[in-house]
């Protein structure tokens, strides 16, 4: 259909001269054409508003306009999100790498232990022999385990020398004399583990330190004169102080990485673990007490009873009959 329009409605304004010149791009829009108006002229509808519907102040067609004012919005907003995600990049890229990074001050993990002393070969001024243990009686294991408690308290009875003998079998006891196993497993059959014994009241044995002699199934007595105070001393908890007998499970780290070349000395703790627990279930059997206890001071207890300092002291085991009042936790 052909425009019937006017494209000029003020004559002032400059028109080109001739066709090939280049046309306002606002006077030949079809919206411009059809609202009527020109380029810096707004039709004669329009004049005095700012917003007119057609177009605004200037005469530049609205449409054009909302059109221009939709690309510099997208533009903008699309170059404020490179910005942030690029912004964002970079902080997730400095966090990773900073993860990566090991923290400065944090221990080298697999920095190796310092090697120990091995313990000196040790003498004794006189060995007394042990009874040999019962080795197919007790009561049935499966009723020991169900029974089997800590008990702290101690009738003020003396222990027998074959109970002794049973408690230190079962702990340490060689139950193959061909092989020289033990009773209790031990890590590369390496038995880096002594059990030394605070004697109190034991009937036949002088109070005092003695160690027990696996091979032989002996003790051997040590030179440390006053035990009692001795264990005062070196602070141990109340139940090793009053018990007939305290068995002190302790091992030499020194002589278990000689043995089995080992950097570590984890076992030593596990092997601790598991003589305990048959002395547990000895006790048990023989309807007596005693309970585990690894809260005290290995250094203080070496040093109080005048033991080779190259030794750790890892359970203290008191031993005795049960006492009437006693407590089970
Ligand atoms: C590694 C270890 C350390 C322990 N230390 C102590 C101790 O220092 N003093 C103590 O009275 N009991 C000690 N116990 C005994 C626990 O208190 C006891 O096993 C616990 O109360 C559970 O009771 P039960 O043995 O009668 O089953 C220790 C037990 C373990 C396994």
């Amino acid at each position: 259909m052909e425009n019937t329009l006017p494209t000029q409605t003020n004559p002032s304004v400059d028109t080109p001269k001739d066709s090939s010149s280049p046309q306002s791009p606002v006077a030949s829009s079809p919206v411009a054409a059809a609202s009527g108006a020109v380029a810096g002229k707004p039709p004669a509808e329009c004049e005095g508003k700012i917003i007119c519907g057609k177009c605004i102040k200037g005469g530049i067609p609205l449409k054009r306009e909302f059109l221009s004012f939709l690309v510099i919005f997208l533009v903008g907003a699309l170059t404020a999100l490179t910005v942030f995600y690029v912004q964002a990049k970079r902080e997730v890229l400095t966090l990773s790498r900073a993860a990566a990074q090991p923290a400065a001050a944090a221990p080298a993990a697999s920095a190796s232990p310092s090697a120990y002393p091995a313990s000196k070969e040790r003498t004794y001024a006189t060995t007394i022999q042990l009874p040999a243990p019962n080795t197919t009686g007790g009561i049935p294991l499966n009723r020991a385990i169900a029974t089997r408690r800590s008990r702290r308290a101690y009738a003020d009875q003396p222990v027998s020398l074959s109970e002794l003998s049973q408690l230190l079998w079962a702990g340490q006891g060689i139950t193959d004399p061909e092989t020289g196993k033990r009773a209790a497993p031990s890590a590369r059959e390496s038995y880096p583990m002594t059990i030394f014994v605070v004697v109190r009241n034991v009937t036949g044995l002088e109070p005092g330190l003695y160690e027990y002699l696996p091979k032989t199934h002996s003790l051997g007595k040590m030179s440390v004169s006053n035990v009692s105070t001795a264990m005062k001393d070196a602070a141990v908890q109340e139940g090793a102080l009053q018990s007939p007998v305290a068995f002190l499970i302790s091992t030499s780290f020194g002589n278990y990485q000689a043995k089995t070349k080992s950097t570590t000395v984890t076992a030593t703790y596990m092997e601790a673990g598991h003589i305990s627990q048959n002395m547990y279930l000895e006790t048990e059997s023989l309807g007596m007490s005693t309970v585990t206890m690894a809260g005290f001071d290995s250094n203080k207890v070496t040093t109080a009873l005048q033991i080779d300092p190259a030794e750790t002291v890892l359970y203290i085991m008191p031993f005795g009959h049960t006492a009437p009042e006693a407590e089970e936790e």
